[in-house]
């Protein structure tokens, strides 16, 4: 096992180990724009296998395979529609994953035993010149042990991983924070599955059309996603969501640490909230004006509070618009539904 920067990929001996590794069945850790990923030859059972033990994940829960070039779509997945590709021009290289109908090449083990498979074309350069390098598509779920808040960081990533993987490559902080935008591109009327940078709006803006939305828990009668029903992203300690008025919030949270002195409380909130909380543990997620940079740091901050043996994290709700919808999607379920409403 080794580690190196993303930055030298391009040298020649650094692709070709990364082609033997990949073409050998073994496993690379490796940065996206999105999160960090672990990969493995998409066209290999055997080396698919070794992803699952390695996260310890439940093998019903399909992975996304990962493209260098559009037009590779089309060697994995066939009936790719015309709707599937408007999106593919509009949204690709980035976070943007498309379920299609899958062809024989794909390994029912990559797409959880479904007819159908979910593909992207990562933005980031580094990752394209690794599939590149690989020779092969690469499926890769977001590099965290399964349960865990997904890395974001590369310490992140050596966390969970080291001593696992044949490869780990050192993109340092990724640009988003948040897992690709999952969306079913196989059913009469597209159905968005998770949440992601890319959003709904941006989405129903490039189809010229309405979306359905199955993120959503009281939505019914619309396909799930396999990946749905897990509890993910959760760190150690129990997380609180709070809705309610930024002035309510901030005072329950006060009371709360003046009451509960014998318990290690942390905050993960906007700066905003942070000036009227008195909290001994806290991570500051930025300015509510920005929400791309508060998207960025939730899953880092959930690993922070783990390396505080934080025993209770309190989270104020945030807009569920636009990339709102990603993020208070992450802290939902983060959180195990339990939501303060005050
Ligand atoms: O940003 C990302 O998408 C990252 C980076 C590494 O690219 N990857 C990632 O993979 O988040 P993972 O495995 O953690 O999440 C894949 C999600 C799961 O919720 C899974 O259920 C869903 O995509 N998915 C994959 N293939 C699917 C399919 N054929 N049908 C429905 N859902 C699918
Ligand atoms: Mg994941």
């Amino acid at each position: 096992m080794c580690t190196i920067l993303g930055s030298t990929i391009r040298e020649k001996s650094v692709q070709e180990s990364i082609k033997k590794i990949i073409q050998a069945g073994g496993l690379i850790v490796f940065p996206t724009e999105t999160v960090y990923g672990i990969g493995a030859d998409a066209t290999n059972p055997e080396a698919v296998k070794r992803i699952f033990e390695a996260k310890g994940r439940p093998q019903d829960n399909p992975l996304i395979v990962h493209i260098a070039e559009k037009k590779d779509i089309y060697t994995y997945a066939h009936d790719v529609s015309e709707r599937a590709e408007k999106l593919m021009d509009a949204f690709w290289p980035g976070p943007l994953t498309l379920v299609v109908k899958k062809k024989e090449i794909i390994p029912s083990i990559v797409s959880g035993g479904l007819d159908t498979v979910g593909i992207r074309m990562p933005s980031l350069d580094v990752a394209r010149d690794i599939i590149r390098a690989a020779g092969v598509p690469l499926c890769a779920p977001s590099a965290n042990i399964s349960g865990r808040p997904s890395s974001t960081i590369f310490d992140h990533v050596k966390e969970d991983f080291m001593g696992k993987v044949d490869l780990m490559i050192d993109g340092g902080f990724v640009e988003i924070g948040l897992e690709s935008t999952v969306i079913d591109m196989t059913q009469p009327i597209p159905v968005l599955l998770r949440p992601g940078a890319v959003t709904k709006k941006m989405i129903e803006d490039a189809l010229e059309m309405s979306i359905l939305d199955a993120t959503e828990d009281d939505v019914k009668d619309v396909p799930k996603s396999p990946g749905m029903k897990y509890k993910h992203y959760a760190p150690k300690g129990m997380v609180y969501l709070l809705e309610g008025e930024k002035k309510r919030v901030c005072s329950f949270i006060n009371e709360q640490i003046t009451s509960n002195q014998t318990i290690k409380i942390g905050v993960i909130a906007p700066h905003e909230y942070l000036l009227e909380i008195n909290a001994n543990y806290q991570v500051d997620l930025g300015s509510l004006e920005h929400f791309e940079n508060i998207g960025r740091h939730i899953f880092l901050a959930l690993r922070q509070m783990d390396e505080l043996n934080i025993e209770v994290i309190y989270i104020p709700a945030l807009s569920n618009q636009g990339l709102g919808q990603a993020i208070m999607n992450r802290l939902i379920k983060a959180a195990g539904h339990r939501i303060i409403h005050l």
